[in-house]
């Protein structure tokens, strides 16, 4: 069995690799097979923008295609930049530049609660679906820290850990994301559809 990664993101995908080891099917890329396909994101939703770009690479490909929607909500912000976290602020910001951004628009904020979701959908050839949701919650950095992971990781903070996600190793963020407990709902879920669909 094979499933293509929906994604652009090589950070995003690399994580994605990473959580969905040792499941029982050949993840390839959009690369691999040969398909460029960026669908645009009109969802207002997580849910919607994920089914969006696992159909799409389903239907381009044939196989099944696995897409993750993510963003970071901040509580002080009403949930923003949530779906449009890939595009907050003006076109032309980079990583940093999105952060810096949102750091200045939390200048004086007290409440700096937010959490990272992330929505997984696995489109099927066959028009079903797979649907899981994971979050993890911290705050908004006063300043940045560390250089790994990717997005606003540096002014993610994680009190219990007193580290921002940009601090943690590959593994550290894995077990602890929204990614990571995504995809792990979503891997039980893959299974049980194999099992039954194998039976
Ligand atoms: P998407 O490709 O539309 O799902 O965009 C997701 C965006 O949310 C990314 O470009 C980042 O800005 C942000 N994001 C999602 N997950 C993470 C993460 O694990 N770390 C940092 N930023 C993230």
């Amino acid at each position: 069995m094979k499933a293509v990664l929906a994604s652009h993101n090589k950070k995003k995908m690399s994580e994605m690799r990473a959580i969905l080891a040792g499941i029982d099917v050949e993840i390839l890329s959009q690369a691999d097979v040969g398909v460029d396909l960026e669908p645009e994101e009109t969802g207002t939703t997580f849910e919607e923008n994920a089914r969006i770009k696992a159909k799409a690479i389903m239907e381009a490909t044939g196989l099944p295609a696995i897409a993750d929607d993510s963003g970071l909500m901040v509580d002080a912000l009403d949930g923003a930049p949530g779906v449009y976290s890939a595009r907050y602020g003006h076109e032309g910001l980079d990583d940093a530049g999105r952060w810096q951004l949102l750091l200045k628009n939390m200048e004086g904020q007290t409440n700096r609660a937010c959490r990272y979701v992330s929505v997984i959908c696995c489109a099927f050839p066959d028009g079903t679906e797979l649907m899981a949701r994971g979050e993890c919650h911290g705050q908004v950095a006063e300043i940045p820290r560390g250089d790994g992971g990717f997005g606003y990781d540096p002014v993610f903070w994680l009190p219990e850990l007193g580290k921002s996600m940009a601090e943690l190793s590959p593994e550290e963020k894995n077990r602890i994301s929204h990614r990571g407990k995504a995809l792990g709902v979503f891997k039980e879920e893959w299974e049980k559809k194999r099992n039954g669909t194998d039976q």
